[in-house]
């Protein structure tokens, strides 16, 4: 069996695709995740990007002891440094060094020639040895470069001292066949190549970027680069837990284990996707809505007769709960904990006592409360972090041929405050409200509101992205019953976080 290296770059790649920022909290939180998860190198962002790239990392470099931490850099010495600076407390950190190496890259961006980007490599490489231990060598759009070219390029990088050389697919434009045969060509051609791990790296462009990696995987790659619900640049990385699926289910054929916890693989999606506001699609291999559900009526006497007439993994192999057990009203914290326990959610007492109180407000009302409801319930307890403005109480007029209104009570460190706004809506009629009495200049970039479970009493999640005066944007979550609450406790959510990000 051989044993496949994930490099998780959600953080980072993933982080870069439209709508999927997050704060540093955020990003602490879900690294924390992916290390539950067993990702063996989490990348945790781009340090010099901003000041704000550079204390995540290093926040993330403190607080996942049992992965490795990358940072990616630009084969500058300025770019090394900060990366260095920014993973250096980690247990384990990596530096992640690129540099292009097609025509085309070299020619038109970084006007460079193929010399002056051999001598580039073997001084920066070496440079960032001198430094750190785990050195990572990418030749960015590895798969359009020429090949001789790319064999002296990676030659050097392993003479400097890189331990992983990547081979990135950067626009999505290879075939399966073709990466496999990149992989054998570079491991046949290049220098001291099996001293080192091979990675691959595979965007989405042509919908080939999972079937590429695995093909990598079967040509020899050791490492497979990719993001949690497959995020990233334009049409995003190869997905996470397809790469793992596939190398568990197809074990007979792949020959290839990872070291994977696949019992977290649905609730790191779902909580990437809460973080983020970006839905998971309901079509989505391993952790889509449907990806289990059957609805024809031969596929379901099937399933009856035999799961594995139509089933080739089972949900509960990635996590996805279980609707079997439900509580209720008269259910007890004991209980909960249980329930949320053989979810895979461990909650601190303090934590406990929050969703508990949440769970009997949901208790009154809604009859009974499924693993889907309570999985939202502690997803949304950990998205209220951020509280200087806490929704106390609202009213609503809406209707057709009236202008709508709406009267909206916070809290705001302690002090009530009250306003009534007319709008378009009821709920835009409650934003101006809540804008008004915080005297902020905030624009509703997006809104989106999803049922949570199915049925008259289920839970709305509301999700809206929100952006103050600098352009700078923020997600917001709310949970209710009621979906005018979810959705002012979203724009309340959102706030908080700009409040907190602008403190
Ligand atoms: O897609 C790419 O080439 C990258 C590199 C920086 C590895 O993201
Ligand atoms: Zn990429």
């Amino acid at each position: 069996m051989n044993r496949i290296k994930i490099f998780d770059t959600t953080l980072r790649d993933g982080e870069q695709s439209p709508g999927c920022s997050m704060n540093l909290p955020e990003k602490v939180e879900l690294a924390r995740q992916l290390e539950k998860l067993g990702v063996d190198v989490i990348e945790a962002g781009f340090a010099i990007a901003s000041p704000m790239d550079f204390k995540s990392v290093q926040a993330i470099a403190a607080a996942v002891p049992n992965c490795t931490v990358a940072s990616l850099a630009r084969c500058t010495k300025g770019d090394i440094d900060t990366a260095w600076d920014a993973v250096k407390e980690a247990c384990h950190p990596r530096i992640h060094i690129f540099l292009a190496t097609s025509d085309i890259h070299m020619e038109y961006k970084l006007r460079m020639t193929r010399e002056q980007v051999l001598s580039c490599i073997s001084e920066m490489v070496a440079y960032a040895k001198s430094k750190c231990a785990d050195i990572e060598f990418s030749a960015e759009d590895a798969s359009r470069s020429d090949r001789t070219f790319l064999t002296q390029c990676y030659s050097r990088a392993v003479a400097a001292g890189a331990g992983t050389l990547n081979v990135p697919d950067t626009v999505g434009y290879s075939t399966p066949q073709e990466m496999s045969q990149l992989i054998a060509y570079l491991r046949q051609n290049v220098a001291g190549i099996e001293q080192v791990d091979i990675s691959v790296h595979c965007h989405n462009d042509l919908g080939m970027a999972v079937a590429n990696s695995l093909a990598c995987v079967q040509a020899g790659a050791t490492q497979v680069e990719c993001t949690v619900n497959g995020i990233g640049e334009r049409a995003g990385n190869a997905s996470l837990e397809e790469i793992v699926m596939a190398l568990k289910t197809r074990q007979d054929f792949y020959r290839a284990e990872t070291g994977i916890q696949t019992r977290q693989i649905y609730r790191t999606g779902k909580l990437l996707s809460s973080i983020t506001g970006v839905p998971i699609p309901p079509s989505k291999a391993i952790v889509g809505a449907n990806a289990f559900a059957h609805e024809s009526g031969i596929h379901q006497h099937g399933v009856l007769a035999n799961a594995q007439t139509y089933e080739i993994m089972k949900s509960e192999d990635v996590g996805i709960p279980q609707n079997t057990m439900v509580l209720g009203k008269h259910s007890g914290k004991h209980a909960l904990r249980e329930k949320l326990s053989s979810m895979g959610y461990e909650l601190s007492d303090v934590e406990m006592d929050d969703v508990f109180a949440r769970f009997k407000d949901l208790a009154d009302l809604k009859k009974t409360i499924t693993g889907s409801d309570l999985e939202a319930l502690v997803l949304h307890h950990r998205s209220a972090g951020a509280t200087a403005c806490q929704l106390v109480s609202h009213v609503v007029n809406a209707g057709d041929g009236l202008p709508n209104t709406s009267c909206v009570k916070v809290r705001r460190d302690g002090k009530v405050l009250q306003e009534v706004a007319i709008g378009s809506g009821p709920l835009d009629a409650s934003f101006k409200a809540i804008n008004r009495m915080l005297g902020m200049d905030v624009k509703l970039d997006s809104f989106s509101l999803n049922a949570v479970t199915d049925g008259e009493d289920a839970i709305g999640e509301a999700v809206v992205k929100i952006s103050d005066s600098s352009g700078e944007t923020y997600t917001g979550t709310g949970l209710s019953t009621d979906i005018i609450e979810s959705s002012i406790r979203a724009y309340v959510n959102g706030i908080n976080k700009l409040i907190e990000a602008t403190a």
